[in-house]
């Protein structure tokens, strides 16, 4: 029999989704699933894709269905079960071949699976995959870390299975070892950051301006006509017009105003806090998922301080409108600069080389946080004008010098009527900082040397200097 030019372990609706995918794009694929019934059904339901689809009992069915160097995708739950499948399988499979962790793994864990199975002849690959179950369906954005020899292997798989934007491939090799489960961490934590600061403008329009639902949705499908055009704003609008079937409300009402978090956002906020780079408007969000959560802490905080009768958004609503989707475009700005540094620091770090004009390339389709800002984004990171900060290239002061105006105008409503925007006024903050000249830091240095004798720096001088506080500090 053929041989196929790939295998998958792990039949989930993930898993399925992708093999169904490689099938399609006229791939033969070997799949296993431990539990035997996962994979009878999955034949059963693969239709006319059934002939490119070879079903394995074992790993050892498996490792023997794929053409060597065998590539092996794992999608199950990310941790354990991933060090306990690739233990699994180090017994099946030699020479080259290529264990894949597809699921969204802590790039750290994929740094050690490389040196764990180094020596072994085999290979690893960490692979961040972007766009959910539709995504995996029908084209993710794919982000690949592994040596280049190994990325040769599957990229003729990878690139058609991936999404297209004009025709151009959303999947790449960014680099060894971990780069790809960073790239995807990172991609996540701006995509809580994205989500937080759409779901605090939803909180104005709700509360500030009693909108409902239903009003809010064409607010948000009319922002994603213009510069705001992204997924989560398209996403966001179809939510908010969608009825409960049980009680004919809006479902948005009904649904408990408590968030999860699986960790890709807190992962991303630890590195950029290792790396040292400000994340400011990633921190919030993940922040404000933690707090989300405390809801009966927050209902009995509401009885204690009262409720804030929330009534004052002055001027027109048209205005106030055009503010909104101005503070969301630059607060996205900022989010997006924030996720780019750490990627750039991290690339420093682990000696990856990023090539961040690819990373905003394949995210611009398939992937959770695709907008048309991220075409923008890749001129500006092709070009070398970004290479600093994003907020330093040419088309996004353009664009921050339009918006930030809006931005601190929202912050600022909000904050007087009580409204939380934890991750705008973040994102405020963060940029009011970056482009701060002179800022207040001689203050926090002469504290340091007045109870520590930190010593500061002279303007104009070299070297350390004290201050004339002596020994009555
Ligand atoms: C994606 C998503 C995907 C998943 C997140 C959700 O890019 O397809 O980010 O990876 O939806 O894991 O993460 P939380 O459960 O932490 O929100």
């Amino acid at each position: 029999m053929e041989k196929a030019e790939i295998g998958l372990i792990g039949l989930g609706t993930m898993g399925s989704n992708l093999a169904l995918n490689i099938a399609e794009k006229g791939h033969r694929i070997a799949v296993y699933n431990r539990t035997q019934s996962r994979t009878d059904a999955f034949v059963a339901n693969s239709g006319p894709l059934r002939d490119k689809v070879v079903p394995c009992a074992s790993l050892s069915e498996l490792a023997a269905a794929i053409r060597p160097p065998r590539p092996i995708i794992i999608m199950v739950l990310a941790g354990k079960p991933v060090d306990e499948q690739i233990a699994a399988l180090r017994s099946e499979l030699a020479g080259n071949d290529i264990v894949i962790d597809a699921g969204n793994a802590n790039f750290r864990d994929t740094m050690r699976r490389f040196k764990e199975l180094d020596g072994s002849g085999l290979t690893f690959i960490g692979m961040g995959v972007s766009g959910g179950e539709e995504g995996a369906r029908h084209g993710p954005s794919i982000m690949v870390g592994g040596t280049e020899e190994s990325w040769k292997r599957v990229e003729s798989v990878l690139t058609a299975i991936s999404a297209k934007f004009k025709d151009e491939p959303c999947a790449a090799w960014l680099g060894s070892d971990g780069a790809g489960h960073f790239v995807k961490t990172i991609h996540n934590g701006i995509e809580y950051a994205d989500m937080q600061m759409i779901a605090e403008i939803y909180g104005i329009l709700r509360d500030g301006l009693g909108m409902s639902a239903k009003e809010i949705a064409p607010v948000f499908a009319g922002w994603n006509k213009g510069r705001l055009e992204s997924y989560l704003i398209e996403i966001t609008a179809n939510v908010l017009a969608a009825d409960d079937p049980k009680t004919g409300k809006p479902v948005a009402d009904i649904i408990l105003d408590r968030a999860g978090q699986k960790g890709t956002g807190k992962w991303s906020v630890i590195e950029a806090q290792q790396l040292g780079i400000p994340a400011t408007a990633i921190e919030a969000a993940v922040a404000a998922r933690v707090l989300s959560s405390l809801k009966d802490e927050r209902l009995a905080a509401e009885k204690a301080y009262g409720k804030l009768g929330v009534t004052s958004f002055s001027g027109s609503k048209d205005a106030l409108l055009k503010h909104l989707e101005l503070a969301l475009f630059a607060g996205k700005i900022a989010a997006y600069a924030q996720g780019f540094a750490v990627m750039a620091a991290a690339s420093r770090e682990f000696g990856w080389n990023l090539p961040m004009p690819t990373i905003a390339r394949i995210w611009r389709a398939g992937c959770i946080i695709r907008s048309q800002m991220l075409d923008t984004m890749a001129e500006a990171f092709g070009s070398g004008r970004a290479d600093t900060n994003l907020l330093m290239a040419p088309a996004f002061v353009t664009m921050m010098t339009e918006a930030h105006p809006s931005l601190r105008h929202v912050v600022a409503q909000a904050a007087e009527a009580g409204l939380p925007t934890p991750a705008l006024a973040s994102a405020l903050g963060y940029f009011d900082a970056y482009r701060q000249g002179r800022g207040t830091s001689n203050l926090i240095q002469a504290q340091r040397d007045f109870f520590g004798a930190h010593g500061f720096e002279r303007i104009g001088d070299k070297g350390a200097f004290h201050g004339p506080w002596g020994s009555g500090a």
